[in-house]
């Protein structure tokens, strides 16, 4: 088989990514994709960066063991802990994520912007390198939501648990008119309508799913490797759980 027709590897702890593999299938639709969901290890954003490491090198392992072509570290969390360490020791295309700060201060350069992420993913360097290199004048306020994934993760969302959540979550600010939100963490554009509904007025929402997309297509694209196929590629998907139960969740979440 032709390098180009290999799948891309999509990976993240669980749910979360596959908000990222939509916008991947959505952008380039010929090629052919492998998504891995480390189901039994989630969450990743409370545990340790060796141990957050050890379980992406796992996720690529088995990602590779399946002749992808390309992998999409489709967690804010992996991506801040492990991409670096992955990328020195694998020869192949590694594309990351991160919350989409920028975009989000530079169309709010005066605003109050929320930056939802769990704790691991906001205590990182590389969120600091992007707060100083594109908070500008805005007003960034990282908000730490420890226990949201694995709320979403359960597959069959509670909304009145989700709702008091995001209440208790967002209390401290009902008296600021908050501009934008930035959602680092790729489980929360899953629940994307009720963080809206929260407010009152219009909250713009960011995400880094785009993002990631394109970047995939461009790294693909220089190393030459884009699937030129007419056809619609093909979506597998695999759960370090064993069972059907949790594949079938993600295949739900894929379709919605
Ligand atoms: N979906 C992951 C992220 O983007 C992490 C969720 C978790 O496992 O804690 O950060």
């Amino acid at each position: 088989m032709n390098i180009d027709q290999c799948p891309i590897g999509v990976f993240d702890s669980g749910l979360g990514g596959i908000s990222v593999l939509k916008e991947l299938s959505r952008l380039m639709p010929s090629e052919n994709y492998i998504y891995f969901g480390d189901t039994k290890n989630a969450p990743y954003g409370d545990k340790t960066d060796e141990e957050i490491r050890e379980l992406s090198e796992k996720c690529l392992e088995f990602l590779v063991s399946k002749g992808v072509k390309a992998i999409v570290i489709a967690c804010n969390t992996a991506t801040s802990v492990s991409a670096d360490y992955l990328r020195k020791k694998y020869d192949i295309p590694i594309v990351g994520i991160e919350p989409a700060l920028k975009p989000a201060a530079s169309n709010h350069p005066d605003g109050n912007i929320l930056i939802m992420a769990t704790p691991v993913t906001l205590k990182k360097d590389k969120f600091a390198s992007l707060n100083a290199k594109y908070g500008n004048n805005a007003k960034i306020t990282p908000l730490p939501c420890p226990g949201l994934a694995e709320i979403i993760e359960k597959g069959c969302i509670d909304k009145d648990e989700i709702k008091t959540y995001l209440k208790n979550l967002f209390k401290p600010y009902e008296s600021k008119k908050i501009s934008a939100i930035v959602l680092g963490c790729t489980h929360y554009p899953h629940i994307e309508n009720e963080i809206r509904e929260s407010f009152d007025y219009d909250v713009k929402i960011y995400d880094g799913s785009l993002g990631t997309a394109k970047e995939t297509l461009r790294r693909l694209d220089e190393v030459g490797i884009l699937n030129k196929s007419e056809n619609h590629g093909t979506v597998e998907f695999f759960s370090s759980e064993s069972g059907n139960e949790e594949t079938e969740i993600m295949k739900k979440f894929f379709s919605i």
